[in-house]
């Protein structure tokens, strides 16, 4: 059977089960069993028998739900495709907003020294240190199972782990930049059936969703250096923010994600 048929297919059982984006997925999934990039997918006359089977299967789990990351085992980040599956959080594309923010923050700071609170796959750390490589730059992270695919993702980078809770492992200081994206849905909101992937310590915090933020935005400022940045995502619902701030940072910026809501925000260390 033609491949534009088979993805057509594909996309329309996709569409049935309710996802938002059945027919990018559905390339992004045949694209994986054929292993060739979603470009070239067209230039590709049939699959085999074993390769329908294998796509057949996936779309199955695709549409019962289980991310797509988790089917591919990879997630893309900015220029990186970082490895995934169960016990870790998926890099979500809003953050990749928080790291251009924090790079561009870097801009005439030369050899900075860089932490990212809340690390879990690495995506802010790693997309830092690959964006300067002159730059030192650490990742907390607790969760022994996000833990594992922190060290495997970090293997071989200039990126060092710090396992532990942000409140009390040790630290350097005199800190550049501080990124963060800490778990921070309030306990009970409707999420799509994929974040449920997620582990719950990675993105519940409480029945406000502030649980953590307050000790993360305490330790920072202890953290930085006067000048220095911080920067950390947060529920839209999170508008009060520069109560919690004010004592520590001015300049304080609440931005935007892709679809308009306030998803971070962004503030620098004061003298
Ligand atoms: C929303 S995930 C973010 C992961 C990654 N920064 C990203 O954007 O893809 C939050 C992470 O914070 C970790 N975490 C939660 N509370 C923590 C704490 N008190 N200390 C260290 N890590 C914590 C969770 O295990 C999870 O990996």
């Amino acid at each position: 059977m033609p491949i534009t048929i088979q993805l057509r297919e594909a996309a329309a059982r996709l569409a049935q089960a309710g996802l938002p984006s059945p027919r990018a997925d559905a390339e992004l999934l045949a694209a994986f069993v054929l292993g060739v990039p979603r470009s070239r997918l067209l230039s590709i006359d049939d699959l085999t028998v074993s390769q329908r089977a294998r796509y057949l299967e996936l779309i199955d789990k695709r549409a019962q739900r289980v991310p797509l990351q988790h089917l591919t085992g990879e997630a893309p980040f900015l220029e990186l495709n970082l490895k995934v599956g169960s016990g870790v959080f998926i890099p979500r594309p809003e953050t990749e907003l928080l790291a251009r923010w924090g790079i561009a923050a870097l801009t005439g700071c030369n050899g900075p020294t860089v932490v990212d609170l809340c690390s879990g796959s690495g995506a802010l750390a790693l997309a830092v240190a690959a964006a300067r490589p002159d730059a030192q730059v650490y990742a907390v992270e607790r969760s022994e199972e996000a833990l594992k695919w922190l060290h495997l993702n970090t293997y071989g980078s200039p990126v060092t782990v710090i396992e532990g809770d942000i409140r009390e492992v040790e630290l350097p200081l005199n800190v550049d930049l501080v990124l963060s994206n800490p778990p921070y849905v309030p306990a009970g909101a409707d999420v799509a059936p994929e974040v449920l992937a997620d582990p719950p310590e990675a993105v519940f915090a409480g029945a406000d969703g502030l649980d953590l933020i307050p000790a993360l935005i305490d330790r920072a400022a202890r953290l930085l250096r006067p000048g220095g940045r911080l920067g950390f995502e947060h529920d839209d619902s999170h508008l009060s923010l520069s109560d919690l701030l004010e004592a520590w940072f001015e300049s304080i910026e609440s931005h935007r994600d892709l679809a308009g809501r306030p998803r971070f925000t962004t503030a620098i260390r004061k003298a």
